[in-house]
């Protein structure tokens, strides 16, 4: 361009878009709620992340300072910001993934399905404008209660005619997270060489710890297994039950949702390998939704992996997860069929 300066935002955006028009392996990644106590650290975060040519922060309040503050940040990633319903659109078209952690958190004594007649109605309008102007991007759900707003996005995308279950992931990386963090303290292990599968889904007995099939193998006596198990399914409520004094900023699941991100994004890449636990339509069991590990690819969950063996303490907590679930997710899906 002539004069520099008149480019649209900055100079650095025209690169990007250069850049991302050449086929680089810049994708292009929103964040909805991207101003809120996840948001702002996810934001952050994406922006550090190599693999991010443009990063849309969508938000109904605060967009621009958060905008102007992390477009300082000398990464590649070109930042917009969006700022209110009428400019979600802008903020979607042309996507390649959105992750969504909007919506309210949970304050002490709450469950995460105590949210369900705040966040539903949130998660509903933002689907419905992905199914307007990014139909094929993936979307990585965080908002509470994932297991069944997995469901209601799955709703909003089969009216518009557009869903398809493979681009649709609820997050439940950060249970993935504080498994290999905790069963490391137990182990005395780094946490970077512990791999624990979580199956089932996010919120408390649906939270299913695989600890039969840790990596490295390993055993638990009975004791280890009933702290892991309810420290795992409870961390959440351990988090919220300290934040009572101050807005509820939450860097463990920006950094989960980072991480679950960066795999979705090296899956759209090509790479091979690259699996993860997510909450996915699914027929792992009868139930129509489950977390469980899949394979990630080019378009979004390529494979889904069966649960393997489970002892019988993983059988029984299998049980009553389903139990729960079921609920949930018929919850979920009834409050956009109605
Ligand atoms: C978590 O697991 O930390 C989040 O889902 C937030 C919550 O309410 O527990």
């Amino acid at each position: 361009p002539a004069n520099r300066l008149q480019v649209e935002g900055s100079s650095s955006l025209w690169r990007a878009d250069c850049r991302a028009k050449g086929g680089s392996p810049g994708f292009k990644v929103a964040i909805l709620g991207a101003a809120g106590g996840i948001g702002q650290p996810l934001a952050m975060l994406m922006k550090m992340n190599p693999l991010v040519s443009v990063l849309h922060l969508y938000d109904v309040a605060n967009t621009p300072g958060v905008t102007a503050d992390i477009s300082h940040m000398d990464t590649g990633a070109v930042v917009r910001g969006f700022l209110g319903q009428n400019q979600l659109e802008d903020a979607l078209t042309g996507m390649d993934l959105v992750i969504i952690p909007a919506g309210v958190p949970r304050k002490p004594g709450m469950t995460r399905d105590d949210l369900f007649n705040i966040n539903a109605g949130i998660v509903r309008t933002l689907c419905e404008g992905i199914a307007k102007c990014c139909p094929k991007a993936i979307v990585n759900l965080i908002s509470n209660p994932v297991n069944s707003t997995v469901p209601i996005a799955a709703e909003v995308f089969k009216k518009a005619g557009t869903y398809d279950p493979r681009r649709l992931l609820g997050v439940t990386m950060l249970d993935v997270v504080r498994a290999n963090t905790f069963v490391a303290e137990v182990l005395g292990l780094d946490p970077r060489e512990v791999d624990v599968p979580v199956v089932g889904g996010h919120a408390g007995v649906t939270i299913l710890p695989l600890l039969s099939q840790v990596k490295p193998a390993c055993s638990f006596t009975q004791e280890e297994t009933e702290y892991l198990t309810s420290r795992i399914q409870n961390g959440g409520t351990e988090v919220v039950e300290q934040m009572f004094k101050k807005e509820f900023q939450q860097m463990s699941q920006a950094y989960a949702a980072v991480k679950f991100a960066d795999a979705c994004l090296r899956g759209l890449r090509g790479d091979a390998g690259v699996v993860e636990c997510a909450f996915v339509s699914s027929q792992v069991t009868e139930l129509p939704f489950f977390a469980s590990r899949v394979r990630l690819g080019r378009h979004g969950v390529e494979e889904i992996y069966p649960l393997g063996p489970l002892n019988e303490y993983e059988r029984v907590g299998l049980e009553k997860a389903k139990k729960e679930l079921a609920g949930s997710i018929e919850k979920g899906v009834s409050f956009v069929r109605k």
